[in-house]
This record gives C-alpha cells, sequence and structure tokens, in this order.
C-alpha cells in the first residue's frame, strides 16, 4: 500500500507565471499564495486557476506579507538569465537576482519547511546557489540538487532543468523515469494554424541554422521564451508537407505537459504568449521533483 503523506503543502509560488508550480503541486496541497509582476502571467494564471498572483515586486516584499500567509512550502522559478548559457553570467550581480536576493534575505526570519527550487543548470554552482545552500544548511534543512529532462518522462522535448529540493525531513533520490519517447505527431493541433509557416525569404535566411522536426520524430529542442522572434537555438520548427513552421502555442503547452484545458486571455499576443511557456514548467518533471517532499 502507498505510504500516507504526514502534511499537505501549503505553499508559497514564488515568481508565479502561468502557474507550473500550482499544476505540479496537485493534490499535495494548496497554494496559500502566488506572486509575479508580469499583467500576462498574472492575467493567464487567474483564467486558468481561478485565483489571482500577487502583484508585488518580491526585491522588496515586507517579511510581514510573506509571513501573513502562514506558508510552510517554497516553491520557486527565480528568472534564469543571469544563469543562461546565453545570457551575462552575472549570478547575483544581475539586476533580476534581487528578487532572489530578499527571499534570502528573509530566510532567516521565515524559514520554510520545504523548499523546491528551479532554473536551468546553470544555477549549480553560481554564486546564488552558494546562497541558498549557506541558507539551508544554516536552518538545518536536507537538500538534494536533482537535475533531470522531460525526455526522460516521455515527452518528445529537451529541457533539461535543476531542482534544489530542500526538507527538514531527509530526503532520497527518486530514479527517474525512463518512458518510451512519445511521437511529436501526439501533440499536433488538428487544425494546422497556417501563419505559423515561416515565408520564403525567412526560411532561405535561417534555414542553416533551424532544428528541424517531423511529425515521425520523438524529440524537439527546448522552446525559449524569444521563439519565433529568434530563430537559431529558440525550439524546434516543424517540416511538413507544405513548408516549415513555427509549433503553435498550444502544440508547446502540450509538450510541457500542460492540461488539456490551458488557455491565454484573449488580449494577450502571441509572442507574450510564447515568452510565458518559454518561461514555464515542464508539469510531469516539476512534479516528480516535488515528490520528493512526500512523505
Ligand atoms: C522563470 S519565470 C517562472 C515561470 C513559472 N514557474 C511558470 O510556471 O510559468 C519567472 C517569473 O518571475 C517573474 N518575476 C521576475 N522578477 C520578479 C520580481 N522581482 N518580483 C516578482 N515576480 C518577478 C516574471 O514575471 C516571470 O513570470
Amino acid at each position: 500500500m502507498r505510504e500516507l503523506r504526514l502534511r499537505m503543502m501549503r505553499a508559497l509560488e514564488l515568481f508565479s507565471g502561468l502557474g507550473g508550480w500550482r499544476l505540479a503541486l496537485g493534490g499535495r496541497g494548496e497554494v496559500a499564495a502566488a506572486y509575479d509582476v508580469n499583467e500576462a502571467a498574472n492575467a493567464t494564471y487567474t483564467l486558468n486557476h481561478g485565483a489571482s498572483p500577487k502583484a508585488s515586486e518580491l526585491a522588496t516584499i515586507p517579511a510581514s506579507e510573506l509571513a501573513s500567509h502562514r506558508a510552510d512550502t517554497w516553491l520557486l522559478s527565480p528568472p534564469c538569465q543571469p544563469f543562461c548559457r546565453m545570457g551575462n553570467h552575472q549570478g547575483l550581480d544581475d539586476r533580476r537576482s534581487r528578487a532572489f536576493h530578499r527571499l534570502m534575505d528573509l530566510f532567516p526570519e521565515l524559514p520554510p519547511e520545504g523548499l523546491v527550487l528551479e532554473n536551468v543548470s546553470g544555477f549549480l554552482g553560481s554564486d546564488a546557489h552558494a546562497l541558498l545552500v549557506e541558507r539551508l544548511r544554516a536552518h538545518g534543512l536536507h537538500r538534494l540538487d536533482l537535475v533531470a529532462c522531460p525526455s526522460r518522462f516521455g515527452l518528445p522535448n529537451q529541457r533539461p532543468r535543476v531542482f534544489v529540493v530542500a526538507s527538514r525531513r531527509p530526503l532520497e533520490a527518486r530514479p527517474l523515469p525512463d518512458l518510451p519517447l512519445r511521437r511529436i505527431a501526439e501533440f499536433l493541433d488538428d487544425v494546422e494554424d497556417e501563419s505559423l509557416y515561416l515565408s520564403e525569404p525567412i526560411l532561405a535566411r535561417h534555414r542553416p541554422g533551424l532544428d528541424l522536426v517531423t511529425a515521425e520524430d520523438r524529440r524537439s529542442t527546448c522552446f525559449i521564451g524569444g521563439y519565433g522572434q529568434r530563430y537559431v537555438a529558440s525550439g524546434s520548427f516543424l517540416r511538413t508537407t507544405r513548408g516549415v513552421r513555427r509549433f503553435s502555442t498550444a502544440e508547446v503547452a502540450r509538450l510541457l505537459g500542460l492540461p488539456a484545458g490551458f488557455r491565454f486571455p484573449a488580449h494577450v499576443p502571441l509572442e507574450a504568449r510564447y515568452k510565458l511557456l518559454g518561461n514555464g514548467l515542464s508539469i510531469p518533471v516539476a512534479a516528480w521533483a516535488l515528490s520528493h517532499l512526500d512523505g
């Protein structure tokens, strides 16, 4: 019989975006409060989850405000640009790390019982990682640094990410699943959006650098926020009998494991939708990372 869970988590979802952590949390607990400064992210979150994130700037959040939610778990995906292969690698010196820094300043006052942080692989070994490790140690939390990719979960998409999992209880790394990869065809829209096809001049200019896949393939590269505005190293493009096209936002959402009913508010422009997805979590991978807090 499956081990009984001893407690339901009461989570703060920090840098909440589309609400990936809320989806990954599922029945493990509830989100006490979500925080994000981006209007498009918050409108999308509200539409899909029926709860609205607070639009407060986390870099200046008062301790009393975070404490008021009486949360025991922090689920967080701080901006990854300071740690990205293509970013400036400034880590904590990057202004986009100010909010993470603020949370680390508040940590001694409000240490959670559990925490899961998601980021790109460059986070491991960074000064931000070192600061987090120091805070966890100082407050007696056990820690695991995990790396996982949706391709191990049967999803034909490369998106390796780091998860730092911490808990007051001892932790043990769980084996990664190794599910057979599904075909891209399973993730495609029934009716194609013709406007996603690349024009001849664009194709001629970028074709050598494009990562092309077909519906029969079982792989695609990581879709980043600039997908469609950048062509090279931004995500795969689909080759069909008619030409080469972008994946639609619904197709990218399926490849991330977002639920079938996931949608965007009408006022959120196409490029903003790709950006939100490109910032998002692979839901089965995040749920696996969270499962380390079961106990
Ligand atoms: C990597 S994304 C997180 C994505 C999220 N986990 C999801 O499931 O979609 C980072 C998010 O942090 C938000 N953000 C960045 N800096 C912030 C700050 N200083 N205060 C609050 N939110 C911030 C951004 O608007 C963005 O939505």
